[in-house]
């Protein structure tokens, strides 16, 4: 089968590449990334002669075209994806998770190649702490930032695409992800990162905020799984019954890395800070038989903490410039 994969030099997408390509040797993976900030060829160290890598931008529409044309699937991961830089500066997330997705749903569509769409969780914003309910797919979207909104936005051209052209694509929105490779801007990957430079966590505002963890391979599996047998037209949501707050997150890597569980720091809380993610991921548990192979968020979280300490090359050029933007809008607010 011949795949192309946007955003594969990102976090997901280059777990998906090396997951693929171990799982299904026989699969010819193009790799279309424009390499920002967030995008990094040392996350394909290892594949980069077993696949073709071509450099440039989704919503590159002549680029993207002889790309789609030569494809028999299509998974679009490509986005700019963390909302913090969304609040600073909303543009790129309105021209790449936006147009981008257009151009690639265009071109999917002239040559009639399948379509899998890589979405969040964050598109039905959030929940309350006490409520007894998880978001399911029939939960109304109520994105909170830009980010959410422009991912929103983009689910909901491929839902038009599907209903008005006849695009045979399949959507999925997934929980927050971790494991090796993710950019250090992110939570989990910031906290330890830190801890190895002898650096307090930061925790936003009072800690309490929940998000529903899965390891990116669990989710890179599920999304085989739909590709491989869910209905066209549908959505799937990904989850792994991983709810967990902030705080206590932040004091399972301060415990498992030999520090006190209260040494961080809290800082100024993020701008319209979404409270709560859960996921109910009954659909795809019952209509395609996927389940989790990691059960224990600890011993993943172990196994993310030595690869970064294994993998100082990959992380230490971005660290100093991602805490240098933090600092512009962060303060200590207390301990
Ligand atoms: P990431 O920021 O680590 O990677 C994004 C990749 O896309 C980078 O390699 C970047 O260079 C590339 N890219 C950005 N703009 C581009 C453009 N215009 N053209 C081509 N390539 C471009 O992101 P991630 O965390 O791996 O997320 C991947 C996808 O999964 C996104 O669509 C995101 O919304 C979704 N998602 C992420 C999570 C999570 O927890 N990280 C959870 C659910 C869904
Ligand atoms: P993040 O990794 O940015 O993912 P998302 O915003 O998509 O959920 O943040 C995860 C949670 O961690 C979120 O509630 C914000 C919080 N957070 C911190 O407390 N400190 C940090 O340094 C960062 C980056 C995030």
């Amino acid at each position: 089968m011949k795949i192309l994969v946007t955003g594969g030099a990102g976090f997901i997408g280059s777990n998906f590449v090396h997951r693929t390509l171990a799982t299904r040797p026989d699969s010819a993976v193009t790799v279309l990334d424009a390499l920002t900030y967030a995008g990094s060829m040392a996350s394909l160290a290892g594949v980069e002669d077993r696949i073709r890598f071509v450099e440039g931008d989704v919503a590159d529409e002549g680029l993207v075209d002889q790309l789609v044309g030569d494809a028999d699937v299509v998974v679009h991961f490509a986005a700019e994806s963390h909302n913090d830089n969304s609040l600073a500066d909303p543009s790129p997330f309105i021209r790449t998770n936006l147009i981008g997705t257009f151009t690639l749903l265009e071109a999917a569509r002239r040559h009639g190649v399948r379509y899998h769409h890589i979405s969040t969780d964050e598109v039905y914003g959030d929940l309350d702490l006490d409520d007894p309910k998880k978001f399911t797919e029939d939960t109304p979207y109520t994105p909170s930032s830009p980010y959410s909104a422009s991912k929103a936005g983009s689910d909901h051209l491929v839902r038009a695409w599907v209903r008005s052209f006849g695009l045979r694509a399949t959507i999925s929105n997934c929980s927050n992800n971790y494991g090796p490779r993710q950019h250090v801007e992110k939570f989990i990957p910031r906290q330890i990162t830190n801890v190895i430079d002898g650096v307090r966590p930061k925790l936003y505002g009072d800690g309490l905020n929940v998000r529903d963890w899965i390891h990116v391979d669990d989710h890179n599996d599920a999304v085989w799984t739909i590709i491989d047998g869910g209905r066209v037209g549908e959505t799937y949501l990904i989850g792994a019954n991983g709810e967990m707050n902030n705080r206590d997150v932040i004091a399972m890597i301060l415990e498992m890395m030999g520090q006190a569980p209260d040494a961080f720091d809290h800082v100024t809380d993020r701008s319209g800070h979404d409270r709560r993610y859960a996921i109910e991921a009954g659909k795809l548990r019952s209509e395609l038989g996927w389940t989790p192979r990691y059960e224990s968020f600890r011993d993943g979280l172990a196994a993310t903490i030595e690869w970064y300490r294994d993998n100082e090359s990959w992380w230490r050029p971005m660290k100093d410039a991602t805490e240098a933007k933090y600092a512009l809008t962060q303060k200590v607010v207390g301990r």
